[in-house]
């Protein structure tokens, strides 16, 4: 068997947690690889709104294991909170839940000096979340990180003192007025822990081996999206990890080999939220309506998110990148009623026309060109299959198929699970 992959192709948000609970029934075990409560996978069933930020968007499905992987960083505080929600939803999650050994921990001190590093950046902050992400994968790849095998070892705690003692001493060095108490923080960072140690913890990547030695089904699931990408994203407005196809191969040890389908999921317009370039960006009423109709606010920090069109040639990119094999198209629902749809079909870069994506989109270098479609006014919500979607629709759907040489294989018409077309 090999390891089906689900990435988002935008700056984040596409979708991914609705997509993932939709094929959860196909797979045996649902696998995060990277990111960690930065990222927000809202899920909708039954009526019922669920926002999910560590633990896999499979964990509602009765069958399936949901492991955390390697490659993805855990705030203890945050996963608490997460098994709450979920025990007040009666979830069994015990005999569900899986966490590595080598994922690493954000500490407190990481939350801190994420908010210490962005005040000292003024108006050049990346618009973090705030959640601790970037120094947690700094002191990683700083070999100065603790990881949950290490709550098993009997020096962990010295080591955590040490660790928060030097980063007091950074945040101290950014010099900017960071108020806390650490030792609050650190009361329910300790009571966490001891919640987080009731979920096994396991060798994840041998735990995977072996269960594609048995025949099991892995789908993977990525957080953000191919333009947060550390190296391949708009840097340095970007997230800390490998958000991209071959980020699941380090964040979960499965050979390149072993990686089975990619399914790229993208809206059918673009939003972003936090800093950073966005070509086709709308300042105009078009981009207020994407906004409001497709409720965009971030769900894990309640951000309104910048809207535009859609960007092939960012999209395009993103395909090549992560290799998808089949695409899902994400609230086609929020364009009905706009009479024209446009798509950035290139770019003006330094007055000359490209249809790659240079070094630097920031807008002094870029404008959007743009290709534009007849919109159509149905209401999808209700649309239960392919045939009843508009001919204008279809047309569009048509165009990017043949742009992206992949078949759009998943029209999603609305937040809930149901509302799900497959082609
Ligand atoms: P993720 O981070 O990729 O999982 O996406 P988010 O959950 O952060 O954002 C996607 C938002 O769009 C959520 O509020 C979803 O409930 C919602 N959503 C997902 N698919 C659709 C859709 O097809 N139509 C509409 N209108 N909303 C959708
Ligand atoms: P999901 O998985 C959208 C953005 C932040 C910021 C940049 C860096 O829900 O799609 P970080 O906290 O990682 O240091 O922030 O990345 N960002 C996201 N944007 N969706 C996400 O996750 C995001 N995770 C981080 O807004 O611009
Ligand atoms: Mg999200």
């Amino acid at each position: 068997m090999a390891v089906d992959l689900l990435l988002g192709l935008q700056w984040g948000d596409e979708g991914k947690g609705k997509i993932v609970d939709v094929l959860t029934s196909n797979y045996d075990i649902i696998a995060r690889f990277q990111g960690g409560p930065n990222a927000g996978h809202t899920l909708v069933f039954n009526g019922m709104k669920h926002v999910l930020h560590t633990i896999p968007s499979g964990i509602f499905h009765d069958e399936a294991i949901n492991l955390v992987g390697n490659g993805v960083v855990i705030d203890p505080v945050i996963f608490k909170k997460e098994l709450d929600k979920l025990e007040d939803q009666g979830v069994d999650y015990k005999s569900k839940l899986k966490i590595s050994r080598k994922a690493h921990l954000i500490l407190p001190t990481h939350r801190l000096l994420d908010a210490a590093s962005e005040a000292a950046k003024g108006k050049a902050k990346i618009g973090s979340t705030l959640k601790g992400i970037g120094p947690t994968y700094m002191d990683k790849t700083g070999r100065n990180g603790i990881r949950v095998g290490d709550l098993e070892m009997d020096d962990w705690k010295k080591r955590y003192r040490n660790l928060a003692n030097k980063h007091e001493a950074m945040i101290g060095f950014h010099n900017v007025d960071i108020q806390y108490n650490l030792k609050e923080l650190e009361n329910e960072f300790f009571n966490a822990i001891d919640v987080l140690k009731t979920i096994p913890f396991i060798d994840s990547e041998d735990y995977i081996f072996n269960a594609l030695k048995a025949e099991k089904s892995i789908l993977a699931e990525g957080a953000q999206g191919s333009l947060l990408d550390i190296d391949f994203g708009t840097y340095p407005y970007v997230t800390s990890s490998n958000t991209t196809a071959a980020g699941a191969c380090i964040g979960l040890g499965v050979a390149p080999g072993k990686i089975g389908d990619v399914f790229g999921i993208f809206k059918a317009y673009t939003t972003r939220v936090g800093s950073g370039p966005f070509p086709s960006e709308l300042f105009d009423k078009d981009g207020e309506t994407m906004g409001r109709v497709g409720h965009e606010f971030g769900a894990t920090t309640g951000r309104p998110r910048r809207c535009g069109w859609l960007d092939l040639v960012a999209l395009k990119y993103a395909c090549q990148i992560n290799g998808v094999t089949q695409l899902m198209m994400m609230k086609a629902d929020v364009l009905s009623g706009f009479k024209m749809i446009k798509v950035c079909t290139a770019y003006n870069y330094r007055g000359e026309t490209i249809t790659h994506l240079p070094f630097n989109i920031e807008s002094h270098n870029v404008k959007p060109i743009y290709s534009e479609f007849k919109g159509w006014a149905e209401d999808l919500t209700g649309m239960t299959s392919a045939d009843q979607l508009p001919d204008e629709l279809m047309a569009y759907i048509a165009f990017l198929e043949s742009e992206l040489k992949i078949p759009i294989k998943i029209v999603s018409v609305g937040p809930d699970r149901a509302q799900t077309i497959f082609r």
